[in-house]
């Protein structure tokens, strides 16, 4: 059996062995914490996801141990994979955090200031980035797109004005349905999602496209205004369920259930895809088997109110009653 060729790449002067092919944001991610840069197209469960947001670049100050030269410009760190002896700048850079400053604002040129009325408020990646990487004001002095409004059925509320073209969405609908009917139409400025002659998209396992929308594009419409998600409960549970693995997060309200999304880990990816039968029609409690507390590990708002005990010090309060 051959040996797996390990290549050493050191990530904001942190050094880790990864496998021959990785790139260079899932090294990061190994590493974890902030040294993994942020993502707002690259879906790890979708092929060829990534490479049109540039909010991953990072800046590779070392080619490998066989060419040391610096490349010349920053690199989307979701499509470059890394070679021995890469080392890598990310929130080590003062380049890498000024770009990403630049992507911020230019991400954010045409998106509307709608959190206070969004329903992706407080899990929402741009609102994120955009906290702790983006400036006050805006230099744009045009007037910001707008759009023929589109329904995309009973399920999925869209926003286009929200939209930042990460194409998430159109690889989740090509790889996980059985036909694909929204896409991107038309180009640059004119760019949108759409499904061109009016269609509702409720082809099964199509509701993913909720989960995997890093911005408030694409909402549930059976949760649309229902409650800030702050202030709704959220538990793990799953049901017995013939297309899908059924586990799911309740996001309750006393015993309502408001909504029902798939299980993310911490870079808010989706473990396992729901289906929509599961996430659309299974309201009731009593459709549940309810595990217990969600534990949210996202910096973001939707933590408050959820506090978690922090262990405390005993040995140096010991030492403190001691002396
Ligand atoms: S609707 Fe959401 S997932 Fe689809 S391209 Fe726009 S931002 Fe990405
Ligand atoms: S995550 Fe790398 S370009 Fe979008």
């Amino acid at each position: 059996m051959s040996e797996q060729t390990l290549f050493k790449v050191t990530v904001d002067n942190i050094t880790i062995e990864v496998p021959a092919g990785t790139t260079i944001l899932q090294a990061a991610r190994q590493i974890g914490g902030t040294v993994a840069p942020p993502a707002m197209c690259y879906y790890s469960k979708l092929k060829g996801s990534g490479g049109k947001c540039r909010t991953c670049l990072v800046e590779v100050s070392k080619g490998s141990e066989k060419d040391p030269r610096p490349m010349p410009k920053l690199v989307a760190s979701c499509r470059t994979t890394v070679m021995d002896g890469m080392e890598v700048k990310n929130i080590t850079s003062e380049k890498v955090l000024d770009a990403r400053a630049g992507i911020v604002e230019f991400l954010l040129l045409n998106h509307p200031l709608d959190c206070p009325i969004c329903d992706q408020a407080g899990e929402c990646h741009l609102q994120d980035l955009s906290f702790e990487h983006g400036k006050s004001g805006t230099r744009y002095e045009f007037q910001r797109r707008t759009f023929k409004k589109h329904d995309l059925g009973k399920h999925i509320q869209l926003h286009m004005t929200r939209c930042i073209l990460c194409y998430r969405c159109v690889f989740t609908a090509d790889q996980l349905t059985n036909k694909r009917e929204h896409g991107i139409l038309d180009r640059g400025d004119h760019a949108e999602i759409a499904t061109h002659i009016e269609k509702s998209l409720d082809n099964e396992f199509i509701g993913n496209v909720i989960d995997v929308c890093p911005v408030g594009a694409l909402t549930d419409k059976t949760f649309r205004f229902k409650s800030r998600v702050w202030f709704t409960k959220p538990v793990d549970a799953h049901r017995n369920c013939d297309k899908c693995s059924g586990k799911v997060v309740l996001w309750l309200a006393g015993n309502d259930v408001l909504r029902v999304t798939g299980r993310k880990d911490e870079w808010g990816e989706v473990k396992e895809f729901i289906c929509n039968t599961c996430r659309f029609e299974k309201k009731n409690q009593e459709d549940w088997m309810i595990e217990g507390p969600r534990k949210l590990n996202r910096h973001s708002v939707i933590s408050q109110n959820h506090y978690a005990l922090k262990p405390k010090p005993f040995k140096a309060l010991e030492n403190t009653a001691k002396q």
